[in-house]
């Protein structure tokens, strides 16, 4: 068999928001069972679905208390098989969210922690360490959450846990091998079950050190680098996948710099790794030329394929990011700090998005959808503060809005909310906006200038043209673009074993011809271009090959 997910396209759902079977606001494994045909006719290879385990649901999941179930509210664990017998009927892989940095304080670990003495084994399974100064009363270092605030919470006995992410998510110890053993039972469990593969939450930063103290800005230390014992327990987690048939994978979230996640998709670590540069990169030709070199890099540098993604639940969408016309920085940023005040421009947004998504379905290697992205949703920026539930809004006192607003369900059907989501009458989790109404699936399946015809279109032809998904790529400067001027036109081309493409993409005002060619897609109506390629378009033309140029 093949190794499937080199040149895959993975489809992101976010369980809660998806459709909601039973009409309690809050989308489920049924709902999405239900629906499964609709991602299978988009023409993807395969699912990623974020946390649907127990959960306090602190962080939208990404707390979990039992690793090993399905919350309540998503179903059980025969729904869960319900799903992946469903999806890989229909022709989908099921790939699965894992944890390994963190639990949720609700998790029974935890809870035991809590009940144990100081130096119990109980509490060797986290990060915990007695304070400084008089009385303990000072955390053990001035290191800061992601989420805002401090990362080290007392225990009632007085001595301090470590949490990168909220009180609520306290950091597993992974130098204590009980703990690595436990996530070998995990990723026993669910592959026994007969999933796919997984995507490793905040991959790169499981082993802290301590002693590095305290730190300018409060930064956590990570070790980095070959030698780290991070490698390790990916080779372990390797060697378990390597156990089971099928082609098991893992994809690697992870924000850190290319010579650091190319040693973790060497042959005998994890698979892939997301690039994450192309999810805030601002729509400028350098500076998507910038974040295409990062996977390039790691492709390069591991052998491991590029994973592509340009949208996800942690940050802006698309559409909206795009309108504001800026560049995001840090990890989970999610503002769009309009420059204008008048908010995004939405039909820029629109404009770039697809032509953003030709872009990202002519990289070779692995590409990520997050749902929603094809059908053009925008962020829901004006979300009551009320029904905010993201701890990065919470917890830096509402100054940051969260990210809530990528995380609004998905509109299916209906001229009102919840627009399919639930049975008529229902109230999804968090509210719609009417902007919903005009983007919602079934009007796009009709309409061929719909983001979601370009998706179809684009993964059509993603699949019958190799080149697009396995070619190599070269740059082409602005010369070599017929009329691009330099600095708007990005370019260039794939070469494969059978033809090549050219790929360009137009961020400037000033229209460029289109490359010569056979136009195989278009982010704008083929009319559309016969002055040449206008403002925020993109287009892909399969080249003449040296026989046909010789007839
Ligand atoms: C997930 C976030 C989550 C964080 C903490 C991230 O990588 O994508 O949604 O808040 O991990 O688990």
């Amino acid at each position: 068999m093949t190794e499937w997910w080199r040149d895959a396209v993975f489809y992101q759902v976010y369980p809660r928001s998806f459709a909601d079977g039973d009409g309690d606001g809050q989308g489920d494994l049924a709902g999405l069972t239900a629906r499964l045909d609709a991602i299978a006719a988009l023409g993807v290879d395969a699912l990623w679905l974020t946390p649907f385990y127990p959960s306090p649901m602190v962080d939208g999941g990404y707390d979990v208390a039992d690793y090993t179930d399905v919350d309540p509210r998503y179903g059980d664990l025969a729904a869960f098989d319900r799903l992946l017998a469903a999806a890989h009927a229909a022709g989908l892989r099921v790939t699965i969210d894992l944890v390994p940095n963190h639990c949720s304080s609700e998790h029974r670990w935890f809870r035991d922690a809590i009940e144990a003495a100081p130096g119990s084994p109980e509490r060797a399974r986290f990060l915990v360490r007695d304070g400084r100064g008089p009385g303990g009363a000072q955390p053990p270092t001035n290191w800061g959450s992601v989420f805002s605030g401090a990362s080290w919470t007392r225990f009632p006995d007085g001595q301090w846990y470590y949490h990168l992410f909220d009180p609520t998510q306290p950091d597993f110890n992974w130098a204590n091998p009980e703990v690595a053993e436990e996530f070998e039972r995990i990723l026993r469990f669910w592959l026994d079950r007969g999933v796919d593969g997984f995507r490793i939450d905040v991959s790169d930063a499981l082993i802290k050190d301590f002693d590095a103290g305290d730190t300018p800005g409060g930064h956590p230390v990570i070790p980095k680098g070959a030698s780290s014992p991070l490698h390790e327990h990916y080779r372990a987690f390797r060697r378990v996948m390597d156990d089971y048939d099928g082609d098991r994978m893992a994809v690697l979230e992870t924000g850190a710099p290319a010579e650091e996640v190319a040693l973790l998709v060497r042959p005998d670590e994890m698979h892939l790794a997301f690039d994450l540069a192309l999810t805030k990169a601002r729509w400028t030709a350098p500076a998507l030329h910038e974040a295409i070199e990062e996977g390039l890099a790691v492709a390069r540098l591991s052998g491991a394929p590029a994973t592509w993604v340009i949208e996800n639940h942690d940050l802006p969408r698309a559409v909206t990011r795009y309108g504001a016309d800026v560049e995001l920085s840090g990890e989970y940023v999610p503002e769009t700090e309009h420059e204008d005040a008048g908010g995004p421009d939405l039909e820029q947004g629109t404009r770039r998005a697809r032509a953003a998504a030709v872009l990202l379905c002519s990289l070779p290697g692995a590409v990520y959808l997050f749902q929603g992205q094809e059908l053009g949703l925008p962020e829901v920026e004006d979300l009551p503060d009320d029904v905010r539930e993201d701890p990065v809004f919470h917890r830096s006192g509402g100054t940051t809005r969260g990210r809530d607003g990528c995380r609004v369900p998905l509109p299916w059907e209906g001229s009102e909310a919840p627009y399919g989501f639930g049975p008529e009458g229902s109230a999804p989790w968090l509210p719609q906006p009417e902007v919903f109404a005009g983007l919602r699936r079934e009007l796009q399946e009709r309409d061929p200038g719909s983001m979601l015809a370009l998706y179809r279109e684009l993964l059509t032809t993603r699949k019958a043209h190799t080149v697009l998904r396995e070619g190599t790529l070269e740059w082409l400067a602005a010369h070599e673009v017929p009329g691009g001027s330099a600095g708007d036109v990005l370019a260039f081309r794939l070469r494969g074993a059978e033809e090549s493409a050219v790929v360009v993409v137009n961020t400037g005002p000033d229209v460029v011809p289109v490359a010569p060619g056979y136009l195989v897609s278009s982010s704008v109506p083929r009319a559309a271009l016969a002055g040449g390629l206008p403002r925020d378009a993109a287009v892909v033309v399969v080249e003449p090959t040296s026989d046909q140029e010789n007839q």
